[in-house]
């Protein structure tokens, strides 16, 4: 090695992540115009960031809180209550103990300590299986931990495309892992119904598949925390599976920046959990030693109490019904407006997101010419719509639309 040369000198240059650089492009343009569909974060009806009242007033419980390490496994309350909260107090897998957790780093932290739990559980010679198109952080999260990642075909134009996703289960060798979005599938906003949920949950049961579950939207998909959780709690309960849950308090307490989750694996004996959850909290204390405390305060003052709890159930349909209600108006917009295509996915599909099915280059168009930020996909986050800009929004797409001749 030469005197200088660079100890860094076969590092490439790696490309930003596209989601975050549409936010910052967004900041930086000074058109009044500008509309940001890009990045998953909920707005208010003023296109303003919304702290959920519940949260506000947990913040006020915790002010005089230390400012203590937590144990390396998080907040032991909050690990309690999120774990109740996801599979239900009464729930088989609670009573038995037979629940490991920790708490993580919101979704991303907690796909990543549980893709390194199943590498030390199953060794590096297995696959995770993620839906084509999936959330554009899965696949770097999964090799970032040396497995091979396989993608399997997810949406059609109007739904899921089951018979790709069960072909993909059926040839799967047996311990694969299948990362499963529990509700509001980022980017297509197409869920399982309950009865496919159940196909789907026969056929990993039979073949010895692994769910690990990404609920990054429960409570915040339908308004109703239950009904989201749905899929969890039937792999759970009902088929008795061992899996995972990675949790996200980003979206669903509007805890973006606080970086608050739960990993948790379900196991088939007590025993087995606990040696699981001495193992989290080797990895924990490897990466990051112990977990932020803000967050996880806040969700517990949240969880621990009766009325901020109600409150928060209240918040949760505030987001979902403000989301689903701007679905109907840039639907109604487009077909008033004649705009060629078929807009009904956007009222079908669920959640934050819906996948607009525009081309490429129709995304540019709406970014250079009318400061309309998305994803290349044409993803746009709903929650970025409001009654000042679904006009404007709808106009342009039918522009754009009419100008490409699609
Ligand atoms: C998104 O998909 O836009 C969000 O989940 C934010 C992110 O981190 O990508």
């Amino acid at each position: 090695m030469s005197s200088m040369s660079s100890v860094f000198a076969t590092v490439a240059y790696t490309p930003p992540d596209a989601i975050f650089e549409l936010t910052k492009a967004y900041q930086a343009d000074p058109d009044p115009r500008k509309v940001n569909l890009g990045q998953g974060t909920y707005r208010d009806g003023h296109g303003n960031p919304w702290v959920l009242p519940a949260v506000e007033a947990a913040k006020d419980i915790i002010k005089n809180c230390d400012h203590e390490y937590l144990p390396i496994l998080g907040h032991p309350q909050f690990r309690k209550l999120v774990t109740e909260l996801v599979f239900r107090k009464d729930s088989s897998a609670i009573r038995d103990g037979r629940v490991a957790s920790c708490q993580a780093l919101s979704g991303t932290g907690a796909l990543h300590v549980a893709g390194m739990m199943l590498r030390r559980a199953l060794g590096h010679d297995r696959t995770v299986y993620i839906t084509n198109p999936s959330w554009s952080n899965h696949r770097q999260v999964f090799e970032s931990v040396a497995f091979s990642v396989r993608e399997f075909d997810y949406a059609s134009r109007d739904g899921i495309d089951m018979e790709s996703l069960l072909r993909a289960l059926n040839e799967a060798d047996p311990m694969s892992i299948f990362v499963l979005h529990a509700s509001a599938h980022n980017p297509t906003g197409w869920d399982p119904s309950p009865e496919q949920w159940r196909q789907i949950g026969a056929i990993m049961k039979e073949r010895q598949l692994f769910p690990l579950f990404d609920a990054a939207y429960l409570g915040l998909t339908s308004g109703d925390y239950d009904q989201d959780a749905y899929a969890i709690r039937y792999f759970a309960e009902e088929l008795d599976l061992e899996m995972g849950v990675c949790i996200s308090f980003a979206k669903s307490m509007g805890l973006y920046g606080e970086r608050t989750g739960l990993c948790a694996f379900v196991s088939r004996h007590h025993k087995v959990a606990s040696n699981v959850e001495s193992n989290l909290a080797q990895l924990i204390r490897g990466e990051i030693s112990n977990p932020p405390a803000f967050g996880a305060r806040i969700v517990t003052a949240i969880l621990a109490d009766d009325g901020l709890s109600s409150q928060w159930r209240s918040d949760l349909t505030t987001m979902s019904s403000r989301i689903a209600g701007m679905r109907n108006q840039l639907f109604d917009e487009l077909t008033t407006l004649g705009t060629p295509g078929d807009w009904t996915r956007i009222t079908q599909q669920k959640g934050m997101f819906c996948v607009l099915g525009l081309t490429p280059e129709q995304v540019h168009l709406l970014k250079e010419t009318h400061h309309m930020y998305m994803a290349e996909s044409s993803r746009v986050s709903i929650a970025g719509l409001n009654e000042g800009n679904v006009r404007y929004v709808a106009e342009c797409i039918h522009q754009v639309v009419c100008r490409t001749g699609e």
